[in-house]
């Protein structure tokens, strides 16, 4: 993760919006590509660094209202889970989505993307789990799918039906499970609705083994697996997301050593989210010691109303230096290529290289990329590009 690599004084060939070829910019050069493509665009980077878009394999962003209300609440006291315990967090979030027509859903998150795409941002994973019943979950997808055809950025939809128990199960969870398993998910996979199937395993929400029931039936479907993981308290979730072979457990706040051990003879990505740590106060996940370990890390903003209302991926790669001591380079490793991978986009995105989609973005002068999470207080982009289009 610590080996970035860099050119100076560079080119990119762009060809039907993937990365054709890429080098030194030497005048000889220059003048054969003109020669043999006449008509090519130049867009001059200006002494600009070039950079892979970011990837963001974790969002919440199609939802309904805002949850200020208890951004104030923790503020004069209460924790997450009291708020949860009121009938706040989540089910507030539900409650909203479910009276929200596709249309609303559809412009607010588009307008979201865009602000994301403004910051860099060329691949995200969206989420459902705010509908929590049969028809709001389908509404929730089917405006994720609505958005991948409407915005140049490559999207992943994510099954999250398992985000909560809504109230009409609170004494019947495993009527619940039920109805995500045999009703839902044959709707998902005959629609073809989502790629990944997601778990929140915590403490009043899903056990381990109803993570791990949940996750087969999903794969069953097509779906694969990914689990909100430790993010609370320690519940088992990275266990459950090995055991079932998860492309990525998202959060883990609570890992501990075994954890590291289990993560280190997996496949699975662990995916960091220190917005949501920073927001909800929680202890910073163990990164370093991951790291130190061997394992890769990724870094996302997990946009959301009510742990993480941000979408911002530079201010996350500022966090990580700051509040996970990673260096600049891992954590835009982490931001780029690994994030790729947990949502399944490593032969397409994450990096600049030859096959790839050309999505980058292309900052003001700087001195380093050291600069770029070190300024962390505004994106120092200045041009975007997507599948080879200027859109900034
Ligand atoms: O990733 N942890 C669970 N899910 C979200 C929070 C969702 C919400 O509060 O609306 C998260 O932090
Ligand atoms: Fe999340």
């Amino acid at each position: 993760m610590n080996d970035m690599q860099f050119l100076d004084n560079a080119y990119i060939l762009i060809e039907d919006s993937m990365i054709k070829e890429f080098g030194k910019e030497t005048t000889e050069r220059m003048n054969d590509l003109r020669k043999h493509n006449p008509g090519m665009m130049e867009l001059d980077a200006q002494g600009g660094s070039v950079f892979p878009s970011w990837c963001d394999a974790h969002t919440h962003l199609v939802y309904a209202g805002s949850r200020e209300r208890e951004f104030v609440d923790r503020i004069n006291g209460l924790s997450y889970q009291d708020i949860a315990a009121r009938g706040g967090g989540i089910l507030n979030s539900a409650m909203r989505l479910r009276s929200a027509s596709e249309e609303e859903l559809f412009d607010a998150a588009f307008l979201r993307i865009h602000e994301m795409i403004r910051m860099g941002t060329g691949a995200i994973e969206i989420k459902s789990g705010y509908g929590l019943d049969v028809e709001s979950e389908l509404k929730m997808l089917r405006v994720i799918r609505r958005l991948d055809a409407s915005v140049p950025v490559a999207i992943r939809a994510t099954f999250l039906g398992a985000h909560a128990v809504p109230a009409e199960f609170k004494n019947d969870k495993s009527g619940y499970i039920r109805l995500l398993t045999d009703q839902l998910m044959p709707r998902i996979a005959e629609e073809k609705l989502a790629d990944y199937c997601d778990v929140f395993c915590e403490n009043g929400y899903f056990t381990a083994e109803e993570t791990i029931e949940i996750l087969e039936v999903g794969k069953h479907y097509g779906l694969i697996p990914k689990v909100h993981a430790e993010q609370l308290s320690h519940s088992g979730g990275i266990q459950s997301g090995v055991v079932s072979g998860a492309a990525s457990v998202d959060h883990v706040e609570f890992a501990n050593e075994h954890d590291i051990e289990l993560l280190k003879s997996s496949e699975t990505m662990p995916v960091l989210l220190p917005g949501a740590q920073l927001f909800l106060g929680l202890p910073a996940p163990p990164a370093r010691k991951m790291i130190d370990a061997g394992l890769p890390v990724a870094i996302c903003t997990d946009f959301n109303p009510g742990s993480s209302p941000t979408g911002n991926m530079n201010q996350m790669v500022s966090l990580a230096c700051i509040l996970y001591k990673m260096t600049p380079a891992e954590a835009i490793v982490a931001a780029t290529t690994n994030s790729a991978f947990a949502m399944g986009l490593s032969h397409t995105h994450g990096s600049i290289a030859v096959g790839k989609v050309a999505n980058l973005f292309i900052t003001e002068p700087i001195p380093s990329s050291d600069y770029l999470p070190y300024y962390f207080g505004k994106p120092l982009i200045k041009n975007v590009i997507l599948n080879g289009a200027q859109h900034f």
